[in-house]
């Protein structure tokens, strides 16, 4: 039974696979294929395992056994679903190869906003036009609830080695269950964006990383969940002040942020997450069509800073690109145009005996 599907799976190539899955997965994240791969003979099944290196071929062998025996129903109705997907392939392979040469001109054009354009972009800025500078925070709404922060630099570092903790910084995806002080999360929020002063008529802030014209075009949001001292929910640091402003609480908001995050299930399985929210027009102020590219880099030291200052409490983070965009953005009430995420960073305490 099934075999002939199966036989037509195992014969895809492998574009065809990835097809194949992708269209797969939007049927309730791929079940009918798993029943009927269970109400097969052995042999169907084995023509599918074939094309598996012996990692994948033990996952699907300890999926399946996880599973019940199938209904017939259930068995023939899955068949039917599969078969649709397979005739379908070859339209969707068929317009891949009609997108692919738009994509390759895409990527060169994309390629463009790598670059320093500066003489090559020349523009008149609204900083040269004399429009005041943007203010360098959102500043809380009167009315919200304000958390003041314990002093960072009172934090106790389990290592204060420079080469210690760069040498054990790595991404880190598992974290205990235990909570995560204030006073380490105060230290975390000073690392990554805390002012060392303000410059210019407190138009400019000069902070614990560094940043293009220092634009610090960045916005911390944290996504609490087990943190002490504060209540689950959604909060934004206020750098200037060194304070948290409260801004909700969010029903499931670990699981939210889960499936924004594809189902990269540490993002919210950890005791803050930290997002970064980027303001473009505090960089396109001054810098215009040159502003994108300096900007992408200044978050990558803004993380880079949370890894190490995580390494050096017993803290892990993992720095996260790949998350739905307008799902993150509409949690976190951006608009998406003049305000949006462009980082993540789940940070937990670590068990370093386990690992
Ligand atoms: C820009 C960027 C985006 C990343 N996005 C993800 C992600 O979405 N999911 C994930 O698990 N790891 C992500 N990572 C972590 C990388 O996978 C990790 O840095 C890499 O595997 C090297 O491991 P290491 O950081 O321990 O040296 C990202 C890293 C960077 C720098």
């Amino acid at each position: 039974m099934y075999e002939d599907i199966l036989k037509r799976i195992s014969n895809l190539s492998k574009i065809e696979t990835i097809l194949f899955e992708r269209e797969l997965f939007k049927f309730d994240k791929g079940i009918p294929f798993f029943l009927i791969l269970k109400a097969s003979t052995k042999k169907g099944r084995d023509l599918f395992f074939e094309t598996l290196d012996i990692h994948e071929k033990k996952w699907f062998e300890e999926k399946l056994n996880k599973l019940e025996e199938v209904n017939p129903k259930e068995a023939e109705q899955s068949g039917k679903i599969i078969e649709k997907i397979l005739n379908t392939i070859p339209e969707l392979v068929a317009s891949v190869e009609k997108d692919g040469k738009k994509i390759k001109k895409q990527i060169i054009s994309n390629r463009e906003i790598m670059k320093a354009g500066f003489h090559t972009n020349f523009t008149i800025s609204d900083q040269m036009k004399g429009i005041p500078f943007p203010p360098l925070e959102k500043a809380a709404d009167p009315g919200q609830k304000i958390i003041e922060l314990p002093d960072p630099k009172k934090v106790k570092l389990m290592t204060n080695d420079i080469i210690d903790v760069i040498d054990k910084r790595r991404s880190r995806r598992k974290f205990t269950d235990n909570p995560l002080t204030l006073l380490e999360l105060s230290y975390l929020l000073w690392a990554t964006q805390g002012i060392e002063k303000l410059v210019n008529n407190n138009h400019i802030s000069l902070r614990t990383v560094p940043s293009a014209g220092a634009r610090h075009p960045f916005e911390t949001y944290l996504a609490v969940h087990n943190v002490s001292d504060l209540d689950p929910g959604l909060y934004r640091y206020l750098p200037i002040e060194h304070q948290l402003v409260f801004l909700e609480k969010i029903p499931e908001l670990k699981s939210k942020l889960n499936k924004a995050a594809f189902d990269q299930n540490f993002v919210g399985e950890c005791a803050v997450t930290f997002l970064w929210g980027c303001v473009p027009y505090r960089g396109e102020w001054r810098y215009t069509l040159t502003s994108h590219k300096v900007m992408l880099i200044d978050i990558g030291h803004v993380c880079q800073n949370l890894y190490l200052a995580c390494e050096s409490i017993n803290c892990g983070t993992c720095a996260v690109g790949a998350y739905n965009q307008e799902e993150i953005d509409e949690l976190l009430n951006l608009d998406g145009k003049n305000e949006f995420i462009i980082y993540l960073a789940p940070v937990g305490k670590l068990n370093r005996k386990k690992e």
